[in-house]
């Protein structure tokens, strides 16, 4: 009976569908992320990096290190450690105007963008 509850059990959470793929709108400078299907825990996180990430450059950049995994500038791969000091980067530069926490956030959800991108 266990088994057979445990076959139950996997073959419940194989037919959970598959968490929806990061979506893109826009085309060239007007390209961005699709924050409809981004969990809650992720939306203040979103309204900090649609503000402050496109200060100095269009989402564009930020989208294509994202989706082809390739940071759009440097050509380097664009993974979890780069989203981090990459972020990082960004919180030197006097202009960003970001707090350590705002970075935290943003690299959280370009993570969380990552995971969903490899879908
Ligand atoms: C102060 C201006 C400024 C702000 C604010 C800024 N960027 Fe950038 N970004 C740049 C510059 C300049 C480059 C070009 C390469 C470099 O300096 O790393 C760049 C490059 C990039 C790249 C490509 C990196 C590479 O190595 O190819 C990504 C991805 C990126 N930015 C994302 C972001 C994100 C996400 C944020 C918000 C946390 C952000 N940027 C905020 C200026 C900025």
């Amino acid at each position: 009976m266990t088994r057979f509850m445990m076959f139950l059990l996997a073959a419940f959470l194989m037919a959970e569908p598959c968490h929806a793929a990061l979506k893109v709108i826009g085309k060239g400078e007007s390209m961005t992320f699709d924050p409809s299907g981004f969990p809650p825990r992720m939306k203040s996180s979103w309204e900090i990096m649609k503000t402050k990430c496109v200060m100095c450059h269009s989402m564009e950049r930020t989208v294509v290190s994202i989706t082809t995994g390739i940071a759009s500038v440097s050509g380097q791969p664009f993974d979890h450690n780069a989203a981090r000091a990459y972020g990082f980067k960004m919180m030197r530069k006097p202009e960003s105007n970001m707090s350590r926490q705002e970075i935290k956030a943003v690299v959280d959800l370009m993570n969380y963008m990552l995971d969903e991108a490899a879908h």
